[in-house]
């Protein structure tokens, strides 16, 4: 049995075409892998906090020197990089956002990689400590990028995962959605359809 974690980052529950990926990677994933656990994390409805003082504080101090505010800060992160560690298949849905990922994926993201526990740093250089696990990056735009410098999304995401030790990298785009004509319909059934190939 294998754990699948789901990151939605959508502002929107409605009308959002990276939760239409998300919902056919569910769907499709339970129908081949019906014993397989899926956790939804909605960044949207629950949106994680920022990187604040408490939280650095509690990182970095020892648990006995830790404040009350450090400690319950550290709990709530600890949630996250804990569902992370527990994930053999991580699945970020991606709005593009002003060229970029939206800034509740982000924000989830400065949880997730944790020195001592999601990586850490070695003689040679920094080491990724999330091996053996899979992603897949779902993500919906209203222009075309896919391949182009102006593309935000899949370098960085690509640099952040195997940062923390995930390599093996999916990206499925849905691209042009708000370009008009049959671009939005040519886009979206185009990620359905590589989504459908990879099930
Ligand atoms: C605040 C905001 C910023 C956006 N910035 C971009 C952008 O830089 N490039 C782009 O192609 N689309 C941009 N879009 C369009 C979205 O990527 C597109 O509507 C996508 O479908 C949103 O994902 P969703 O359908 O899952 O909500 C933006 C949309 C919003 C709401």
């Amino acid at each position: 049995m294998s754990n699948v974690l789901i990151i939605e980052s959508s502002a929107r529950q409605q009308g959002s075409f990276s939760r239409q990926l998300t919902r056919q990677f569910i769907s499709q994933w339970q129908a081949a892998r019906p014993a397989d656990q899926v956790t939804v994390r909605d960044l949207a409805l629950n949106p994680v906090p920022h990187l604040d003082a408490n939280l650095l504080g509690g990182w970095m101090k020892p648990e006995a020197q830790r404040s009350a505010d450090e400690q319950a800060s550290l709990k709530r992160s600890d949630e996250l990089t804990d569902e992370v560690l527990g994930a053999d298949v991580l699945v970020l849905a991606a709005p593009m956002y002003n060229f970029a990922i939206p800034s509740t994926l982000k924000a989830w993201l400065d949880h997730v990689l944790r020195a001592g526990v999601t990586f850490k740093y070695t003689e040679t250089g920094p080491q990724g400590l999330l091996t053996g696990k899979k992603a897949y990056v779902l993500t919906a735009r209203g222009g075309l990028y896919a391949g182009s410098t102006s593309d935000h999304q899949e370098p960085y995401l690509r640099q952040v995962l195997a940062f923390i030790g995930i390599h093996d990298v999916t990206f499925i785009h849905a691209e042009g959605l708000n370009l008009g004509g049959d671009f939005q319909e040519k886009g979206l059934n185009q990620a359905k359809a590589r989504l459908t190939a990879i099930a």
